[in-house]
């Protein structure tokens, strides 16, 4: 999953690509070419300028310190010369998987073709992209049914952690979410919602639990479908689930929009929440005073742009700050 946030070309945080870099490394060293393949964004199915991987080739040959040969297309000529030119332990990246409908079509023949082609690049498929393994695209679910398949290094390591935190968690079992969307997270909240004792919900995903709260949230993300599932799940948590109580609203969603701290309730018409407020890190670092287990998943804001950095940096110190936690 190399769906790294970007500025223009410039990559904003590779710790996508830093976290595949001991799989990469174990498998070129066995004496394997790789074929790394990803998404970026959310293209519409064709080449769009926008979204391509080449700067995240350029700073993956910077991280292995190493060429990395760049595809320019998926499964075209570009592609199929790139990876007849590899030898053991070379490096390759395919252009955005997303640049080919048959990657995320729903139509299972048009999948199948993409992933059919993509086979004939490898003898074998590793899986290493966790942050993608629940989407049912052709290169997740298609092409490791026709090639030997394995899980990778980070995905085992997510699963175990993951396992443990379901399964067996220490309490207090406090989880702190975050993110654009609930709809992306309902299945983990799903999950979760009857082990934890604390659920602390900022982010993108926030404003659809206030908007279910009844709080006028201005332009900020909404998800309207979810809305009675929010409504649901906050009957459900009790008190148990803690929504900001301030958020950073902002004339637009840019690095240097106008910006200012609002209570919930007060969020003007025409600005967007893009970070909890202060008030909200001090009350999820009270939460989190005394946890034994932490999950954390997704940003409290959009921590790419400075100004709307501090509520994810103040939920990171909170947890820094909790003792004996085990990691
Ligand atoms: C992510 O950033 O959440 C993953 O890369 C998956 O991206 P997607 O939500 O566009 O499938």
């Amino acid at each position: 999953d190399l769906n790294v946030p970007l500025d223009g070309d410039r990559i904003t945080d590779d710790g996508r690509i830093r976290a595949v870099l001991p799989t990469l490394t174990a498998l070129r060293d066995a004496g394997a070419a790789v074929v790394v393949c990803s998404h970026l964004g959310r293209p519409k199915g064709a080449p769009d300028p926008k979204y391509s991987l080449a700067p995240v080739a350029q700073r993956l040959g910077e991280l292995l310190d190493a060429p990395v040969a760049f595809a320019t297309d998926t499964v075209g000529p570009s592609a199929s010369a790139t990876v007849a030119g590899l030898r053991g332990g070379d490096v390759a990246l395919l252009e955005n998987l997303r640049f080919n409908p048959g990657e995320t079509s729903k139509d299972p023949a048009e999948r199948k073709e993409f992933a059919d082609k993509l086979a004939g690049f490898a003898d074998a498929y590793v899986d290493d992209a966790f942050g993608a393994v629940h989407r049912a695209h052709a290169s997740v679910v298609d092409l490791p049914a026709r090639l030997p398949a394995y899980a990778g290094g980070l995905v085992r390591r997510e699963v175990e952690v993951l396992r443990r935190l379901v399964d067996s968690p220490e309490h207090p079992y406090v989880v702190v979410l975050g993110g654009a969307k609930v709809s992306d997270k309902l299945a983990v909240i799903e999950a979760l919602l009857p082990k934890v004792d604390r659920l602390l919900v900022g982010g993108g995903m926030c404003y659809t639990f206030l908007a279910a709260q009844g709080h006028e949230i201005g332009s900020s993300l909404l998800e309207p479908d979810m809305i009675d599932t929010c409504r649901q799940l906050l009957a459900r948590a009790g008190d148990r689930l803690l929504l900001p109580v301030d958020v950073v609203a902002a004339t637009e969603f840019s690095a240097d929009a106008e910006h200012t701290v609002v209570k919930v309730s007060q969020i003007p018409a025409d600005r967007q929440g893009l970070d909890i407020g202060p008030d909200t890190v001090a009350r999820f670092a009270d939460a989190l005073r005394g946890a034994s287990t932490v999950f954390w998943n997704g940003p409290m804001g959009v921590f790419e742009f400075p100004a709307f950095s501090a509520g994810t940096r103040g939920v990171a110190e909170a947890i820094a700050k909790v003792d004996g936690l085990t990691v």
